[in-house]
C-alpha cells in the first residue's frame, strides 16, 4: 500500500542488511574497549539503530535524542531544536551518535558540539545513509552505510511529513505525493 508512493527503491532491504553488518563489524572492531554510550537520534534512527545494536558485540550503554531540522517539509531550515535530551551523562564517555541520514551537516554538528561542550571524550558519527553533495557545514561522518544523491528520500526511518519510516527500503517519493500534500 505505501509502496505505491515510492518512484524509486535507493537501497533494498538486502543491501541495508549487508551494509549494516559490515558498519557492525567495523565499529566491534573500533569500539570493543571503549564501553561506548550509543545516542540514537530519534525518530529517523529507530530502525536502522534496532538492527545495528544487534552487530555490536562488545559492552555499550544506548540512550536517545530527539533533535529537530525540518519541521514537516523537505527542505532543511538550518535551525535545530532539542525536543528532548539524552538522559545519560556524556562525560568522560566515548559517543557514537547513530543517525539515519546525514544532508547539510548541521544537525549532526550542532549536537555533536553540544556533547563536546557537556565533556564527552570522544563524539564520532555513524550514519546509514550521507548525502554529501548536500553539506553546508563541514561534518563528516565516521561510518557511513552508503553515500545517495541529493534527492529527497523516505524509508526505514525516514519519513515525509511523519509518513514512510515504516518502508523496509530507502527510496524516493513520486513527485505528485509533494504535490498532492500542498494542494
Ligand atoms: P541535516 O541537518 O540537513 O544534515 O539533516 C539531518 C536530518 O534531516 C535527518 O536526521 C533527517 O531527519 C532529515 N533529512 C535530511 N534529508 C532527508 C531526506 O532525504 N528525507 C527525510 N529526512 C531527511
Amino acid at each position: 500500500m505505501l509502496s505505491k508512493d515510492i518512484e524509486k527503491v535507493l537501497v533494498s532491504p538486502t543491501e541495508i542488511q549487508s551494509i549494516v553488518k559490515r558498519l557492525g563489524e567495523t565499529l566491534t572492531d573500533d569500539y570493543k574497549d571503549k564501553f561506548p554510550l550509543v545516542i540514537g537520534l530519534l525518530k529517523g534512527c529507530v530502525p536502522f539503530m534496532a538492527d545495528l545494536l544487534k552487530e555490536l558485540d562488545f559492552p555499550l550503554e544506548i540512550d536517545y535524542m530527539n533533535v529537530s531540522s525540518y519541521h514537516g517539509g523537505v527542505e532543511s531550515t538550518g535551525d535545530v531544536k532539542i525536543i528532548m535530551d539524552v538522559g545519560t551523562p556524556v562525560k568522560n564517555r566515548h559517543v557514537l551518535i547513530a543517525e539515519d541520514i546525514v544532508d547539510s551537516g548541521r544537525t549532526i554538528r550542532a549536537v555533536a558540539e553540544l556533547l563536546h561542550y557537556r565533556g564527552a571524550k570522544e563524539v564520532k558519527i555513524v550514519t546509514l545513509l550521507d548525502k554529501p553533495t548536500g553539506r553546508i557545514v563541514e561534518m563528516t561522518p565516521e561510518y557511513v552505510g552508503v553515500n545517495i544523491p541529493n534527492a529527497f528520500v523516505v524509508g526505514y526511518g525516514l519519513d515525509y511529513e511523519e509518513k514512510y519510516r515504516n518502508l523496509p527500503y530507502v527510496g524516493t517519493l513520486k513527485p505528485q505525493i509533494y504535490s498532492k500534500i500542498k494542494e
